[in-house]
């Protein structure tokens, strides 16, 4: 079925949202919106910034989690990767800003694992996971994977594989270089959506992923 499709079908069944707001997707607290995030915390990993970053990117009056009268809330997940990846919260933890903003907290203050070992394809597959996970519940909202890294890595499986399994099924796969070495920026573009691959050493990164995470709602 169309996502346009599911659009109609969904504003006939949903009188108190009308069209226009269905469409107005600047409003970044109102978004129709599913996010894992993808952190690379090997040894060698660059995290300045990266969660004030993400903290940036949500407001808070956002709707976190489902269960919402106005239909219009964001799921966040988080994976971490190294040699294996771990799934920090699925769909199901973050209910409100307020979890959200203390799963950043400890995020930010847990020390990054000793292994240099950095597989991307295993945070990635670890995010195609957790979304396939509530497959059938919310497939209307758009799904988004934002990767922070700033090294290649190493992987078992190609990373640009699952990129294009996961862009094939509609997901925005947005990656951050959070280091400097512009050969880092060269290999996440073949991974990520067209246009969707930063760095944070070129501009505002959270300006540039709010608007991707507006944009992306009607791809
Ligand atoms: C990585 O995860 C796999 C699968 O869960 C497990 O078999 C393996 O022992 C883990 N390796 C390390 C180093 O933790
Ligand atoms: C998603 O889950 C379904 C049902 O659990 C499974 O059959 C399918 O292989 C999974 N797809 C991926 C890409 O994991
Ligand atoms: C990516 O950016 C280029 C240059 O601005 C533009 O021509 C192209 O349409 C964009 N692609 C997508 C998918 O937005
Ligand atoms: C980056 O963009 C965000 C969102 O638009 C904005 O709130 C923030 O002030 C900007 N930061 C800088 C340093 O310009």
């Amino acid at each position: 079925m169309s996502r346009l499709l599911v659009f109609f079908l969904l504003l006939s069944v949903s009188p108190t949202i009308s069209e226009s707001d269905r469409r107005c997707g600047t409003d970044s607290s109102r978004l129709w919106l599913d996010v894992v995030f993808v952190i690379d915390n090997s040894a060698g990993m660059n995290m300045y910034n990266v969660f004030d970053t993400i903290m940036a990117l949500f407001k808070s009056n956002i709707q976190i989690g489902t269960g919402y009268t106005d239909p219009r809330s964001t799921r966040v997940g988080f994976v971490t990767y190294n040699y294996n990846a771990t799934d920090v919260a699925d769909f199901y933890k973050l209910q409100s800003w307020d979890t959200l903003n203390s799963q950043v907290q400890v995020l930010k203050r847990t020390p990054q694992a000793r292994t240099v070992a950095s597989y991307l394809d295993t945070g990635l597959n670890a995010a195609v996971r957790m979304i396939n996970s509530t497959a059938g519940f919310r497939d209307n909202y758009k799904k988004m994977v934002i990767v922070f890294t700033s090294s290649y890595g190493h992987y078992r499986s190609s990373p640009k594989d699952i990129g294009t399994y996961l862009k094939s099924s509609g997901v925005s796969l947005v990656t951050v270089n959070t280091g400097s070495d512009k050969n880092v920026n060269a290999y996440l573009k073949q991974v990520a959506s067209d246009n969707l691959s930063f760095a944070m050493t070129d501009g505002n990164v959270t300006a540039e992923i709010m608007k991707a995470m507006t944009d992306s709602e009607f791809d």
